[in-house]
């Protein structure tokens, strides 16, 4: 079962602050750290680390900021075959993250702005499951589902940041995984269940709404599953949402079935929000099972 994450990939320039600067205002705050991150190069190695084989398919410059992601994906035992180098600068996101561990993003898309369908490798022999995010550009999104469905793989689509979906995107997503902010672009105000549920007639097999401390929700044609929150003490939540789409994708690549799959990826997600930093943060497979044989869990 191999795993292929189409998507961005930054480097995180991340401050901590008491508050973060209201329009105009200028705040104070910690020392900077430079930190792997981008919501593809997340979710690569968050489903590397759960233990799947899994290759990244996106872009970086050729500057400094390329070798810190490189050297952590590469770390992560992510293959990195289709990486593309791109003259260009690579993406870097400004993150300012408060005492509470909300965070605010700024992302510089540089390379990622400019991978282009062209890019994406042409060999798509034994890829089983596609994970992409919506931090590259719509018409790449649309070329890897459309070729991964040409060899049968499973298309889990992260609508993060939330946009709008082409009416052609939506036939081919399998699995469709939200926050409830990017749920209530896609499907209107209201009562989030009914919301998701109102996705599936779209065509998808089941669509996931991450909750944040209230857990998360998988709606499906034959039911709906709720997965309550591990509680954890919070220090910072970058990145959670990505580690709760690689492991699910992880766990589901291994066999597993969605309750389970639910289950170990809010773990991790939880896991996540422990320390700082997106990809820093992530627990690998033995990790997450531990805590997943917790008392309580
Ligand atoms: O989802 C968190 C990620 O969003 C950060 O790592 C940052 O790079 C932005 O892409």
């Amino acid at each position: 079962m191999s795993v292929r994450i189409v998507g961005s990939v930054n480097t995180d320039i991340l401050v901590r602050v008491v508050r973060p600067p209201a329009p105009g205002e200028t705040v104070l705050g910690g020392d900077a750290q430079v930190l792997p991150g981008g919501k593809g190069a997340n979710q690569a190695v968050a489903a590397a680390r759960a233990g799947a084989s899994v290759q990244f398919c996106g872009a970086l410059g050729r500057d400094s900021f390329a070798s810190v992601a490189r050297t952590a994906l590469t770390g992560a035992g992510v293959d990195l075959t289709h990486l593309r180098e791109l003259d260009s600068p690579s993406g870097v996101a400004l993150i300012t993250v408060s005492e509470g561990g909300e965070n605010s993003i700024t992302v510089a898309s540089g390379a990622n702005r400019h991978y282009s369908p062209a890019d994406l490798s042409a060999d798509w022999t034994g890829v089983t499951h596609l994970l992409t995010q919506q931090e590259i550009s719509p018409e790449v999104v649309l070329a890897a589902a459309q070729r991964a469905k040409q060899v049968g793989a499973q298309v889990i689509l992260n609508a993060a940041p939330g946009r709008e979906l082409a009416a052609d995107l939506w036939p081919l997503i399998d699995v469709l995984i939200v926050n409830e902010h990017e749920l209530a672009q896609l499907s209107g105000s209201g009562d989030e269940e009914e919301n998701a549920r109102s996705l599936l007639q779209r065509g998808l097999s089941t669509v996931i709404v991450t909750l944040g401390s209230r857990g998360s929700l998988a709606v499906t044609s034959t039911g709906t599953l709720r997965q309550p929150a591990h509680p954890v003490q919070v220090v910072d939540t970058t990145g959670a949402g990505d580690t709760f789409c690689g492991v699910l994708v992880a766990w589901l690549a291994g066999g597993a079935e969605l309750p389970e799959a639910l289950r170990a990826a809010g773990m991790a997600g939880a896991l996540a929000c422990t320390k700082l930093g997106a990809q820093a943060a992530m627990p690998t497979r033995s990790e997450i099972e531990g805590a997943l044989r917790s008392p309580g869990a």
